[in-house]
């Protein structure tokens, strides 16, 4: 059942009166805190809401996390490793807890949402006393009083999917920023925990998305990117009146905002009327994130993606000749319950195909609770190691192929870092198709755009210099 509540004005409210008693005493005392993220992009913006949070109740934040009195690892459990990766990291922080007895560790982040966890991460590690999940963010203040008061707890509330509006963010990129736009996914890809962990989708309202993006460009912040498990499915539940097309024009005419970014977007739900509107709208970049996950339609099938491999193609043929500069990354997994040699020679076929700028590519791991996991003929690790090491060789190539047609190309490039190691600083920031292009300047251009003409390529970036800044 879509619920789509919101956490009520008192109860925020309560909570910030809780943050406010607990800063008068935390402030004082000058306590640190140490956020280390796990996963993907909802999880680095939830730890900005955390760390909004922790600032209010009067924590500073730290980079050492050998000196930090509250340490909390937010975690990701959409692939495999990550359990074993967190156990050898809480276990390893016993010793310094133990010469620091006054510190806190916690742990949150999707991997607490699943069944079971949170307890046995209570049990298995006693200097851990806290633990939350991705639903309960808002309740962080009460949850930093009752621990401070010497409780030891664990707060995942699967069923609430309720949206917390106008919690603190702490926002270190100057630039660029984050902006959800719906949270959870009803998809349910057999291989995927998302679902069971971050729970329904739900849409936030158009004028709370713009109110933020407002608020940012007016704190100088020039580039957006809209988060959400599928961003093309923005608003189906007839909650907010607006689809995800819709809310791109809503938003798209904010004045001083030059780059709105979006992922992920899922094949099934890109719609034309979003094919037009990034065509139209002149801030909107021409970068679409669109996993693939397999490139054979009886695969495809199995994981319950409800699309098929020419659909797939025909989007990006669409697409491509209504924006011409258009570029594509992607999300492939390989050794899929299933996944016969011919079935993965469609998937190196589609990648030939397709021609995409980058991909993110995963060998499958089963996960437990999810469709996939029970299935019969699971591929051995061999396989999956040497298919991923094909597709990664193959991908290499097609990215080198895809960088060389930009030489001689000259652009808009946001500078988003640099490097002094060589002999001259370079800088490096993108495209607005999300191209990367290294050049020699100024670090004093940092966070500015300037116009770059491409000379040469990397691997996986392009070399260029500036033209005018
Ligand atoms: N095994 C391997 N890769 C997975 N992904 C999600 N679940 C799994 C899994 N069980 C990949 C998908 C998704 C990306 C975020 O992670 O490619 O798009
Ligand atoms: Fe997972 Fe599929 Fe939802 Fe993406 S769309 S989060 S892969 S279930």
């Amino acid at each position: 059942m879509k619920s789509n509540l919101f956490i009520s004005e008192q109860e925020l409210d309560a909570q910030r009166r809780i943050a406010s008693q607990l800063y008068r005493e935390i402030e004082p005392r000058g306590l640190t805190f140490f956020v280390e993220t796990f996963g993907c992009q909802m999880n680095v913006r939830d730890s900005e809401t955390i760390k909004g949070w922790l600032i209010d109740i009067g924590y500073a934040e730290t980079d050492d996390k050998t000196s930090a009195d509250l340490i909390l690892f937010n975690t990701c459990c959409v692939r495999d490793h990550a359990e074993k990766r967190l156990m050898g990291n809480i276990g390893a922080l016993k010793e310094l807890k133990d010469n620091h007895p006054g510190m806190i560790i916690g742990i949150c982040g999707c991997m607490m949402q699943q069944e079971g966890m949170a307890k046995k991460l209570l049990k298995r590690f006693p200097h851990v006393s806290l633990i939350f999940g991705t639903n309960v963010l808002h309740r962080l203040p009460e949850m930093i009083r009752r621990v401070m008061d010497g409780e030891r707890i664990a707060v995942t509330d699967r069923a609430n999917d309720a949206i917390a509006e106008g919690l603190p963010k702490l926002r270190d990129n100057p630039r660029s920023a984050f902006v959800n736009i719906m949270y959870g996914c009803d998809n349910f890809c057999s291989y995927c925990i998302v679902p069971y962990v971050r729970g329904r989708e739900r849409s936030r309202r158009p004028e709370d998305v713009r109110s933020e993006v407002c608020s940012l460009v007016e704190s100088g912040i020039s580039e957006i990117t809209l988060l959400g498990q599928n961003v093309n499915s923005y608003g189906n539940d007839g909650s907010t009146g607006m689809h995800f097309a819709d809310l791109l024009r809503y938003i798209s005419d904010v004045p001083g905002l030059k780059r709105i970014r979006f992922m992920s977007s899922h094949p099934k739900d890109l719609s034309e009327d979003v094919m037009h509107a990034i065509a139209e709208l002149p801030n909107v970049c021409h970068h679409v994130h669109l996993p693939v996950q397999s490139g054979n339609s009886e695969i495809l099938k199995r994981m319950n993606r409800k699309y098929t491999r020419e659909h797939y193609l025909s989007i990006i043929e669409n697409l491509r000749s209504l924006v011409p500069d258009i570029e594509f990354t992607t999300d492939i997994i390989v050794g899929f319950p299933g996944e016969t040699e011919e079935a993965f020679r469609d998937t190196m076929s589609l990648v030939d195909e397709a021609g995409f700028a980058a991909a993110f590519t995963f060998a499958y791991s089963p996960r437990q609770g999810t469709v996939a996991a029970k299935m019969e003929d699971q591929i051995p690790e061999a396989i999956k190691k040497r298919r991923l090491s094909e597709l990664n060789e193959l991908q290499a190539r097609k990215t080198v192929e895809n960088n060389r047609k930009y030489i001689g190309y000259s652009g808009e490039v946001l500078v988003e870092g640099f490097d002094t190691r060589g002999t001259e600083t370079m800088l490096y920031g993108k495209y607005q198709n999300f191209k990367m292009v290294y050049f020699s300047g100024q670090p004093e251009l940092m966070n500015q755009y300037v116009n770059v003409r491409v000379t040469g390529i990397n691997k996986n970036s392009l070399i260029g210099e500036i033209i005018d800044a």
